[in-house]
């Protein structure tokens, strides 16, 4: 029987969480749940332009605060962690979210292009954890930390190398470390969404000026700028409910669009046919047996379970 002990975040209530890329699309639709849950939030994202009409948005100042960061600048990721406990004292779950929509034939891909998407997409959540995650531990209240990934990372498709390999290393490194943190009362969580509407077609807009220079995407990143958001793609106060009932039952997988739900299986199935059907060889299996599973798969089992159950 897999122990499934209490969510860290259960209760959101007094909480504070710091969310990058919060002043748009998915990273303001999870601020605006936490907000209506009744936690503090600190809205860090580049765009200045658009902070203050996020908080606006929320129409709660006493719990909102806004932050302009860049998710590459390790030094000012450390003044904006050190603003948003001058401000609410402590942070309790960092929401690594702020993302570029860096996509486009591999062909054309130039290291401008890959040095932009890895740092941002990926480096962005890592510079997160190594900031905030010590302060969280420091405080001894428990959090979480949830990433944003996407069903890229699970259903990996043409034209998107750059992009699914940041959230392909994403949805790893969470799963990587969620049993690493579970004994510091730090829940982990990895959000997956399909289609949401959005700003990322405008992502090319905050590039730096020296990654645009030697881009060989500029024209793919005009074109995706007239790309029109469907009213079919979820909206992002939906997915952010979705995160906050993610948090709130420290799941390791929040996933959103049930549409991916064969491509995944179908993605697992080909993995698992590419096996060779040989007998195991159980000396070799003892001596590393650490390699092959992680509790964490089997503690998200029973957690899903007891959901599943709970809604009969
Ligand atoms: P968005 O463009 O509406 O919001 C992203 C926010 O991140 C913007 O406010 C932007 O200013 C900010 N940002 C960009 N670069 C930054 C940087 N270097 N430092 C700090 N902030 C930065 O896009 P969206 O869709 O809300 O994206 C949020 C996350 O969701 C991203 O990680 C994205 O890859 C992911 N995602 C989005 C999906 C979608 O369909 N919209 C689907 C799957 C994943």
């Amino acid at each position: 029987m897999v122990e499934v002990k209490p969510a860290p975040m259960a209760n959101v209530r007094d909480k504070t969480a710091f969310i990058t890329g919060g002043a748009n699309g998915i990273g303001l639709g999870i601020a605006r749940a936490l907000v209506r849950a009744g936690a503090n939030v600190v809205i860090a994202d580049i765009r200045d332009s658009s902070l203050a009409e996020a908080k606006a948005s929320l129409g709660a100042d006493d719990q909102v605060e806004t932050v302009q960061l860049d998710v590459t600048d390790r030094d000012g990721f450390a003044r904006a962690a050190d603003a948003a406990e001058a401000r609410f004292g402590k942070i309790h779950m960092l929401i690594g979210n702020a993302g570029v929509g860096v996509l486009g034939p591999v062909l054309d891909a130039r290291y401008a292009d890959w040095d932009w998407g890895l740092g941002v997409n990926l480096m962005g959540v890592v510079n997160g954890l190594v900031t905030i995650l010590p302060r969280i531990r420091a405080h001894g209240e428990g959090g979480q930390m949830v990433t944003t990934s996407s069903q890229s990372a699970l259903i990996p498709i043409p034209g998107s190398a750059i992009y699914t390999a940041t959230k392909a290393a994403v949805l790893g490194m969470s799963e990587a470390i969620r049993g690493e943190l579970a004994p510091e009362n730090i829940g982990v969580s990895v959000f997956l969404p399909g289609p949401v509407q959005s700003n990322i077609a405008m992502s090319s807009e905050v590039r730096p000026e020296k990654l645009r220079q030697d881009s060989g995407y500029v024209e793919f990143e005009e074109g995706m700028k007239k790309r029109p958001v469907s009213p079919l793609w979820m909206s992002a106060d939906e997915v952010g409910e979705r995160v906050l009932a993610g948090i709130r039952n420290n799941d390791l997988y929040i996933l959103t669009h049930p549409e991916f739900k064969e491509g995944t299986r179908t993605r697992f199935e080909a993995i698992l046919a590419s096996y060779p059907e040989e007998p195991i060889n159980e000396a070799r299996a003892k001596e590393i047996a650490f390699l092959l599973g992680n509790p964490a798969f089997d503690e998200q089992l029973a957690r899903r379970t007891r959901v599943t159950e709970a809604a009969d």
